[in-house]
């Protein structure tokens, strides 16, 4: 049992937040204070956890007195304002989001990936993008074997990583359009039931959306190769809450399809389904819930010269590996000094 001393997740009442603690109950690790913190609209809620009843309180200056680590899963804004704050408290910020994943001092971690990075952190350590953890944590292992030379990578994202609010928009669109209801997009930019539409993040100058110079910008943070060739196309589709990805990886050398199958087989955090006879391959609403992420459709790239291309589908739960699950190992990480791997 891992003991941890007081915990606070801030955005405790959101899709991640709520994550967050069901982990906790589920991954055995003993809290000895659980502080449940969101705006002031849901202060006064009481939420079950491990069968306490815990009443969420609203984040303010003094929230972090006396606490020893915090989870935040309640948007840039929130980060920016209140992590630097906690910090000051002494207590150790793990970030889901964006505010400081590419700060010098703040490292970037997949604890299946670059554990060591956390050595040394100032207080504040950033859970990277989803789309990026689900793209590594298949990417890496073969890149352990034989070094990747450009990644191109499609998106296909779940409603869950605009968070709650989206996710209930997916499904109560999706029946007003079957009612012949008239349907507004709230929450997201566009109607998300029946129709799939490009990331609805702000693009930049270079034409890529920001959830794209994510996965290239945190990947190659994450890899410790700054000049890794990466392009990406994100689209959001509409699935609840699992993001599935297209990616066709170079590699140095030749690599066929049945030695990354190998690799892969045995890679932590990761799970082959790539059953070609009975065209079973990873699916949404395989991974969602799941730890794992799941990889199929391993495949050379006969377009590429060599053998040196390769073509993978993989799925992941964005809630839980893009988010919870990650900050939750991260955490682990901190406290037993090393990654708690599924896998003894
Ligand atoms: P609240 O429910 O009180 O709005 P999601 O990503 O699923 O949309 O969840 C966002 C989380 O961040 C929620 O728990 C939400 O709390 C919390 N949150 C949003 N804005 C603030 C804020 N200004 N201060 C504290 N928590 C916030």
């Amino acid at each position: 049992m891992v003991k941890i001393g007081y915990l606070a997740v801030v955005g405790a009442t959101g899709a991640v937040g709520k994550e967050v603690y069901a982990l906790l109950e589920q991954r055995s690790l003993s809290v000895e204070k659980l502080i449940l913190l969101a705006s002031a609209r849901s202060a006064g809620q009481t939420i079950k956890v491990n069968d306490h009843d815990l009443i969420v309180e609203e984040l303010t200056d003094e929230s972090f007195q006396g606490v020893d680590y915090a989870i935040f899963s309640a948007g840039g804004g929130v980060s920016k304002k209140f992590a630097p704050i906690a910090k000051a408290a002494g207590c150790v910020v793990i970030d889901n989001s964006s505010a400081f994943r590419m700060a010098d001092d703040v490292p970037l971690v997949v604890p299946e990936i670059n554990p060591g990075d956390l050595d040394g952190h100032q207080g504040i350590i950033a859970n990277p993008n989803c789309s990026t953890i689900i793209m590594n944590m298949v990417v890496w292992p073969l890149h352990q074997q034989n070094p990747v030379k450009r990644i191109a990578v499609s998106t296909y994202q779940a409603a869950s990583g605009a968070g709650e609010a989206a996710m209930r928009e997916l499904t109560t669109q999706t029946a007003d359009v079957l009612a012949g209801w008239p349907v507004e997009p709230k929450v997201l930019s566009h109607l998300i039931a029946f129709n799939l539409f490009s990331h609805d993040t702000p693009i930049g100058e270079d034409g890529y959306n920001q959830e794209e110079r994510k996965m290239i910008e945190e990947t190659r943070k994450i890899f410790h190769v700054p000049d890794l060739p990466i392009t990406a196309t994100c689209v959001r589709v509409p699935i609840p809450r699992a993001h599935s990805e297209s990616i066709n990886l170079t590699f140095a050398n030749p690599m066929s399809a049945k030695e990354a199958r190998e690799i892969l087989s045995t890679a932590p955090g990761v799970r082959v389904i790539d059953d070609v006879v009975a065209n079973h391959f990873p699916m949404p609403i395989e991974a969602s819930g799941q730890d794992d992420c799941l990889v199929g459709r391993i495949r050379q790239d006969v377009s590429q010269p060599g053998g040196c291309g390769l073509e993978l589908f993989v799925c992941g739960d964005q809630i839980r590996k893009g988010a919870a699950l990650n900050a939750v190992q991260i955490l682990e990480c901190l406290i037993t000094g090393g990654y708690i791997s599924k896998y003894p």
